[in-house]
Order: C-alpha cells, then sequence, then structure tokens
C-alpha cells in the first residue's frame, strides 16, 4: 500500500489508450474525495450510458458510503457498497494503484480494498452500463468485479454462483449489516435469519425444492430470477415479471430487503423531469410469500422484534406491532422489540396483585414457541384463570380446548385473519386511579355535625391524649405495603458489624428519637464523605424474616432521592438488625413547624414541595414502589439546608413480617392514618397521599392537627376547621398570624385546596402524589375540593 502512489504517474498514460469498448475506462491515480456530490466533477464515475454511477454517496448525517448507484432516476437507489458497516467521513478518498482500489478515509487508514488478484497488476477500472464496477488487466481481462462481491442487490445479466452471499442492510437507510442472508450454501439457496449482531446464520426460513449441488442463480434481461443448473437448464423460476413490455423500457433490481424478504423491483426508463416514476415490486410474489407465518424460530425473536407481532400489509410487506399495554423500547428502531408498560406481575406468595391484572384479547394473534406449559382438555375460562393466577404466565394461547402458558419475552409473534385460536396478554387493569373533580358539597348533613360535635368533645379528645401519637392498632386487614421486588446483590450498601456500630455510637449512648419500629442513635463513622450517622435499632425483629429483611434493606437502598434520607448500611447479625442512615442535622420537622421559631412561609412551601417530590418518588419513579404508611412530621428529617427529607421509608414492610405483635396492624399514626385503614380496604400509595394531606395542613398552618388549647372549640380538629374556613371563603383566617403567608393568599387557597383533597376520604378521590407535586407547583389547576368527611365512617 505504502508504494502504491509512486507508481500513479507511470500509470496515468493509460488513460490516453482509448480502446474501441463502450466503456468509460477509468485511469489508475484517479482519487475520489469524499464531498458533497455537487459542483465536483470527481465524486463519482459514470458508467458510458450514464445510467450507473461509483463513488460517494452521503448517508444522511453519518458519513459517507462508496457505492455504486441507478444514476438517471431521481431517488438514489444504491445497488453496490463497501463500506456499509464503517462509514467514512468527508476528507477520504479512493485510489486506484496496480494492486486494486483502496477506500482509505480522512485519517490515512484504509478501509476497504479490493481483493488482489496475485502477480497480475490493475491497469483501468471501469463502470459497465450493467452496474458492475470491474478492475481490469492490459489484456481487458477482469480481475475483479463488483459483481463478484454482491452486497443485498442483483442486478440484470449478475449471476450469483456457489458460496455467495447477500446480506440485508440493517434498515431502510442504515447499510450496516442487517439481520437476514441470502447464501448460497452447497445445500441449495437459503433465506437464513442470522443471530445478529454476529454473521451467522440461526434460521432458515426459505430454501428452494429444486436441490442441486451445482447452480447457480441468474437474472436474465427479460427480468427472470431462476435457479439453473451448470450446464444452463432453468431448473425453477423464482422471481418472475410480467410486465409485456419491452426489457429496455425498465431498470430492474432484485433486492434481499432489510425485512428478510427478496423482492424485484421495476422502474419505468423515461423522462424524470415531465412524469413522476418509482420503483415498484414486479408483480410476481416475494420470497418467502408470508415472511410473518414463514419464519419461526427456536431462538430468537421471529421477525420482528422480541414481545412484538409481525403483520403483513400491502404488497404482503410485514410490519411489526405491539400488543396492548405493550409500547416499542425504540420507536426508532421497532426490530429492538416491545416492553410492558407496566409493572410486571408480583410473585411474592403474599401478594394481591393478581387482581390488578386482567387478559386482553388479542384476536387472530401467536406466538409460537414461546411457552412453557401445555395443557389438553381445558376450557378457555380454565385457561384464562391458570394464566391468571401464574405470576410466570404473561399470556395465554387457547385453541380447541390446549392451553398454552407463554412467558416474556414471547417471540416468533404474528397475526393473521386466520390462526383461529385466541391469544390473551396479560396487561395491569386501568392504573389511573385519581380522579377528582367531584362536586362541592355545601351543607353538611346531621350525622356528620353530630360525630364532628363528638370528635370534638373532651372524651375524645382525652383517649387520643392518652392513647398517644404512636400507638399501634391491632385489625384484621393484611395490608400490601411494598411491591414486587427483585434483590439485587450489588446494591451499593454497606454491612456492619454489630460491635462496630456499638462502638460507633459508643454503646448506643445518644438517643436521638424513638420511633415505631425502633430507637434511633447517633453515631460517628467515617464512610465515603459522611461521619455522623443515625443508627436505627429495630426491635424484636425475627430470624425467620430473614429474607424479607434482606429484600426490603435492599429496597430501600435503591433509592436515591434528594428528598429521602440514604441508607448507608445495615446489621444483620442473629437478633441484631440495624439500619444505619445519613445524619440529618437540622432534627425533624416536627421540631422546626411546632417549635418556637416558626419557619417563613416560603421555606413551607418548599418543604411542602419537597416532601410531595419524595413520596412521589416512592410511589413511581422507583423501582420498587414503596409506601411509606406513616408519612408524619416526625418522620420527615432537615439537611443542613433545611431540606425536607422523608425517612423511615420502607420500613413498614419489615414490621409485617415480624411475627412477635402487630402482625396484621395499622403502620402509621394517630391523627395521620387514611380512613380505609379502619375498614376492610386495600392498603395502597393513597394512605400516604392521605397523611400528606394532613401534614401539609399543619404545614399551612404552623400546627397540629389536633389541638386542645385553643381558644375556639371549631379549631380543635385542624382538618375540619381548614374546611369550613374554606367553604366559607376565609381562608385567611388560618394564617392570620403570619404576614408573609397573608401577602400570599392565592397561594395558600391553592395549597388548603390541594390539601383537601388529598384528605378525601374516598381514596379514589384523592390525586397521586404526581399530580399534588403538579397543584402544588402550579402546573396543573386545582378544582373545588368537596367535603373530605373522613371521621363518619372511623366510628
Ligand atoms: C479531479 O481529478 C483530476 C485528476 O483526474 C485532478 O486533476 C483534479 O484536480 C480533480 N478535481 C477535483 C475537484 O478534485
Ligand atoms: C465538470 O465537468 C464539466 C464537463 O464534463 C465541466 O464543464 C465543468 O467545468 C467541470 N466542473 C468542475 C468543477 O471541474
Ligand atoms: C446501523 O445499525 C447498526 C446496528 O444496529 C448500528 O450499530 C449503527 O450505529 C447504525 N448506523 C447508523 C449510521 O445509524
Ligand atoms: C452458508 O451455508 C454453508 C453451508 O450450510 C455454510 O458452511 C456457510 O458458513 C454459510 N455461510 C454463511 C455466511 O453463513
Ligand atoms: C429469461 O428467462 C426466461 C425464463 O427462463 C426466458 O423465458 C427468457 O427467454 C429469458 N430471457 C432472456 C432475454 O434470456
Ligand atoms: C443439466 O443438468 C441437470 C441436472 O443438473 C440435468 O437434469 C439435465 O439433464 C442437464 N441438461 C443437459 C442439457 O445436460
Ligand atoms: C409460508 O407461509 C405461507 C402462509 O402460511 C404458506 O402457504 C407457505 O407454504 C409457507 N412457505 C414456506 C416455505 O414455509
Ligand atoms: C399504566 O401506566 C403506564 C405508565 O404510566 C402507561 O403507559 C399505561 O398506558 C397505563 N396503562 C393503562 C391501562 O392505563
Amino acid at each position: 500500500m505504502a508504494s502504491a502512489p509512486a507508481f500513479l504517474l507511470l500509470f496515468i498514460m493509460l488513460l490516453c489508450s482509448a480502446t474501441v469498448q463502450a466503456q468509460r475506462k477509468i485511469p489508475l491515480g484517479s482519487p475520489l474525495t469524499a464531498i458533497l456530490i455537487k459542483n465536483s466533477n470527481n465524486t463519482s464515475w459514470e458508467s458510458e450510458s450514464g445510467d450507473f454511477a461509483f463513488g460517494f454517496q452521503q448517508i444522511e448525517k453519518d458519513g459517507f458510503l462508496l457505492a455504486i448507484w441507478f444514476n438517471k432516476i431521481p431517488e438514489r437507489t444504491i445497488v453496490w457498497s463497501a463500506n456499509g458497516n464503517n462509514l467514512v467521513q468527508e476528507g477520504s478518498k479512493v485510489e486506484l494503484t496496480i494492486s486494486g482500489l483502496f477506500l482509505i478515509d480522512q485519517t490515512g487508514k484504509q478501509i476497504w480494498s479490493t481483493t488482489k488478484t496475485p502477480n497480475t497488476e490493475v491497469s483501468y477500472a471501469a463502470l459497465l452500463d450493467e452496474g458492475n464496477l470491474v478492475l481490469a488487466n492490459q489484456d481487458s481481462a477482469n480481475l475483479w468485479e463488483s459483481f463478484n462481491e454482491p452486497t443485498d442487490t442483483i442486478l440484470q445479466t449478475q449471476t450469483l454462483t456457489l458460496g455467495m452471499i447477500l446480506v440485508a442492510r440493517y434498515s431502510e437507510s442504515n447499510y450496516s449489516s442487517g439481520r437476514f442472508h441470502f447464501n448460497l450454501s452447497d445445500k441449495g439457496p437459503r433465506l437464513y435469519k442470522r443471530a445478529f449482531p454476529t454473521e451467522v446464520g440461526n434460521t432458515a426460513y426459505w430454501q428452494s425444492n429444486e436441490v442441486s449441488s451445482e447452480y447457480q442463480l441468474t437474472f436474465n434481461q427479460s427480468g427472470f430470477f431462476c435457479l439453473e443448473a451448470k450446464n444452463g437448464t432453468i431448473l425453477t423460476v423464482l422471481l418472475s415479471s410480467t410486465t409485456s413490455s419491452s426489457e429496455r423500457d425498465f431498470y430492474r433490481r432484485v433486492i434481499l430487503e432489510y425485512d428478510g424478504v427478496l423482492r424485484q423491483y421495476v422502474y419505468p426508463k423515461g423522462d424524470y423531469s415531465i412524469s413522476r416514476l418509482k420503483w415498484s415490486m414486479a408483480p410476481s410474489t416475494s420470497i418467502p410469500s408470508d415472511i410473518c407465518s414463514n419464519l419461526t424460530e427456536n431462538t430468537g425473536s421471529g421477525s420482528c422484534g422480541f414481545n412484538s407481532y409481525c403483520k403483513l400489509g400491502d404488497e404482503q410487506r410485514p410490519s411489526c406491532f405491539c400488543p396492548d399495554g405493550y409500547v416499542f423500547i425504540d420507536p426508532d428502531d421497532k426490530i429492538k422489540g416491545c416492553r410492558p408498560a407496566f409493572e410486571a406481575q408480583s410473585c411474592d406468595k403474599d401478594s394481591l396483585d393478581g387482581d390488578l391484572f386482567d387478559l386482553h384479547t388479542v384476536e387472530n394473534a401467536d406466538w409460537p414457541e414461546s411457552h412453557y406449559e401445555h395443557f389438553i382438555p381445558v376450557t378457555e375460562e380454565w385457561c384464562r384463570k391458570a394464566c391468571l393466577s401464574d405470576c410466570f404466565c404473561d399470556l395465554a394461547y387457547f385453541k380447541n380446548g390446549d392451553c398454552w402458558k407463554k412467558q416474556l419475552p414471547l417471540r416468533n409473534g404474528r397475526m393473521r385473519s386466520n390462526y383461529g385460536g385466541k391469544a390473551m396478554i396479560k396487561i395491569r387493569k386501568d392504573n389511573s386511579t385519581s380522579k377528582p373533580g367531584g362536586t362541592k358539597s355545601k351543607g353538611q348533613d346531621q350525622p356528620t355535625m353530630l360525630l364532628i360535635g363528638f370528635l370534638s368533645s373532651s372524651v375524645f379528645l382525652n383517649i387520643v391524649t392518652l392513647v398517644g401519637s404512636l400507638v399501634l392498632f391491632r385489625f384484621s386487614k393484611k395490608a400490601k405495603v411494598i411491591q414486587p421486588y427483585e434483590f439485587m446483590p450489588d446494591m451499593n450498601l454497606r454491612t456492619f458489624a454489630y460491635a462496630e456500630l456499638e462502638k460507633a455510637t459508643n454503646g448506643f449512648e445518644e438517643q436521638l428519637g424513638r420511633g415505631a419500629f425502633g430507637t434511633v442513635f447517633k453515631g460517628v463513622i467515617p464512610f465515603g464523605n459522611v461521619s455522623l450517622v443515625a443508627v436505627k435499632k429495630l426491635d424484636n425483629m425475627m430470624k425467620e424474616s430473614e429474607r424479607e429483611f434482606k429484600a426490603e434493606v435492599s429496597a430501600i437502598g435503591r433509592t436515591n432521592h434528594k428528598n429521602l434520607v440514604q441508607l448507608i448500611g445495615f446489621c444483620n447479625e442473629g437478633q441484631h438488625r440495624l439500619l444505619v442512615y445519613e445524619f440529618m442535622s437540622k432534627g425533624s420537622l416536627a421540631g422546626f413547624l411546632f417549635g418556637p421559631l416558626r419557619p417563613t412561609w416560603h421555606h413551607r412551601m418548599q418543604i411542602a414541595l419537597e416532601i410531595a417530590r419524595g413520596l412521589f418518588y416512592l410511589h413511581e419513579e422507583c423501582s420498587t414502589q414503596i409506601i411509606h404508611c406513616d408519612v408524619k412530621p416526625q418522620n420527615i428529617l432537615l439537611d443542613d439546608s433545611y431540606a425536607a427529607r422523608i425517612s423511615d421509608f420502607g420500613l413498614a414492610k419489615i414490621l409485617n413480617t415480624d411475627q412477635t405483635r402487630t402482625t396484621t396492624g395499622i403502620r402509621g399514626t394517630k391523627g395521620y392514618v387514611a380512613p380505609e385503614w379502619f375498614k376492610n380496604m386495600p392498603v395502597t400509595v393513597k394512605v400516604d397521599v392521605y397523611s400528606y394531606g394532613i401534614v401539609l395542613l399543619e404545614i399551612i398552618c404552623c400546627r397540629k392537627n389536633f389541638e386542645a388549647e385553643v381558644d375556639d372549640d371549631t379549631q380543635t380538629i385542624l382538618t375540619d376547621w381548614a374546611y369550613d374556613c374554606y367553604a366559607s371563603g376565609k381562608i385567611e383566617v388560618l394564617v392570620n398570624k403570619d404576614d408573609e403567608a397573608m401577602e400570599d393568599m392565592k397561594r395558600v387557597e391553592n395549597y388548603v385546596m390541594v390539601a383537601l383533597w388529598c384528605i378525601q376520604e374516598d381514596p379514589s378521590l384523592r390525586p397521586a402524589m404526581k399530580k399534588v407535586v403538579r397543584m402544588l407547583e402550579g402546573t396543573i389547576e386545582v378544582s373545588d375540593p368537596p367535603d373530605p368527611s373522613s371521621f363518619i365512617s372511623f366510628l
């Protein structure tokens, strides 16, 4: 290669030795450079007739392809290329030397070259009128032909022989090697799906019935693409053209397209300046006739990507679709397949997830070979139930008493009008549960008034005071607190030895607080960039719950949000279960809010938003949904910059598995717990929304929900007072000692309305945290909240 340029001048003279052939010879030393096909004469070499050209084609913004194309038609139609897998950039060039043709990129690196013929020197190159680029020697014997190294296209007069291969491109406009190839093997011509991205043919989806060990494929002047024996006998016509007009009237090509189908296209020759013409499929069948049905893989996704299905459209063209509840992983590259748009069913034995799923019939579709269980004879109803109750089952296929359970990733998906069976895909039921917008009920009815009267009475308050704020009630409803989890051993948590924590806390000396789950101590551990830590000693953990403990800790450890207290590590030694958190220097929101120094309205708004964002993250954004179950100002801590951080999340599930006490109790704190805890109702993220609503009111008003020492009895229960103020249009009363808030009444009212929505008795009326965040931010309008009436059903 290095010596090649030295010879260039020597051979320039050959340019002049014109022979009487109908060829436009390209002399040695003719460089083509990769620049935009504009006012340069050197970016392409044309064939004599001008029908074809060889040179650089720009492929979108990605680079340049050294290619041969139909040169006269307006559409760029590339029929051969050298560097589909390796586009080059501006400044690259092609050099023709005695050793062959070389593609050199802008850095001088050789990207591609013609295969070298030993002992002969190239004399010239020519692009023939058939579209064949040849390198010839002095005697005009061809040393190299592009027709012998086809890419994905065959042109008229071209012959494919044993050992040759056509490789489909990746997509319509991406010329790199795709997922299909046509192999002229000694067993006959076959179409293969490749084990992409390797080049190995995996599954043959078409082969010729005519078998001959010596054969070739020809594409003749009248548009017949034939399999013929070596002696010239036509064995079978693979693709034919029935256009009756003379062969001279059309350009033709046979191409293995990116969708795996071999097709013949024709393009009328004519004056393209006056008539709009296009490539159309020669009216004959394509190969294979129905790739959706003909390509079934034992391993691999089939003709479309995993979880999608293939359907033939116009001209038998396959397209890929996602079933209900699924979306394309990459809408710009559908071949990558589909993914469920919902959270998978939990396989946790305690999970009540099953009720949350449904089977949707995908008419006339099937995903052959994706099954893992098969039952006969059963009814369709049996099949449905079997799939719904099986967390592994993602799809049930029922046909004439046969029931197949299938699981992800679903393979070989296809849809055709006559499959007959019934595919039922499992998807999570409607997951939008917040429907705020009910009518505002003005007057309270009689029973409500009576109850409120009772609740406000001193008897009730005494009970409340007695019971205190940290008591847990026993109730019969078993709560599902944390949804599916996968154990991730690589979680970023450190394990601590008990002795290590004992030392760090100086023998559990300085107590920071006591909560429902245990006691928290201050400690010092140099770890990363934190050194002060809060060590939470969990009470009475049973050994049996080991697995659950690890699971929950790992779920907590996987969370990462600026409004959550970060878990640093844990200790799990026999009876000792401890969690190590980063230390929050400014204490709890309770101390701040109800303490002597009332935080400013501006700061309180920030805190309200930060808590809402933290909860939204726990509910919807982290990998394992976490319901906090005990949102209250004592569990909201403040970091160095007084930003709110939620603590104690994820612990409710650990308590749930604690067999020694409150096995099935109310998780949460009196005054903040949602009414559904007291009823036989499922516990959802909406319990946190409720508690958040109470906390929000407390933040707005800087007082506790229950306050016995108030001048006016109607103000004892903050939620009731707030609603009364709202209903009578006197919201300012709630913040009347707060000048800053008084000047921002519009926002105060907005916050109060959000809080009233959050504390609706009916969980479905409460907005999801995502909506709460948006309402607080003012990005969505808050409608009039109805009377929360939350305490009627309590008693
Ligand atoms: C085109 O190629 C000729 C030699 O074949 C060279 O002299 C000329 O400079 C080239 N023109 C451009 C624009 O590259
Ligand atoms: C390109 O070639 C044509 C004739 O073939 C000539 O008229 C024109 O000047 C050339 N342009 C450049 C940029 O060399
Ligand atoms: C073409 O597709 C291949 C395979 O997916 C990808 O690696 C490559 O980046 C794509 N090329 C372009 C230019 O988009
Ligand atoms: C083509 O098929 C032959 C015979 O089955 C095989 O040996 C060869 O590796 C295949 N070529 C490619 C590129 O897969
Ligand atoms: C092309 O092949 C078909 C089918 O074998 C044949 O009928 C036709 O005459 C051939 N045309 C030419 C120009 O060879
Ligand atoms: C050509 O070869 C095929 C089998 O390869 C054979 O059946 C046929 O008779 C041969 N025809 C001639 C004319 O030899
Ligand atoms: C391809 O599928 C069609 C439709 O199901 C069928 O009629 C045809 O026989 C199949 N072809 C092959 C080669 O399997
Ligand atoms: C469920 O939620 C996901 C993600 O928010 C959404 O894409 C999907 O459409 C929802 N499904 C239903 C049935 O509402």
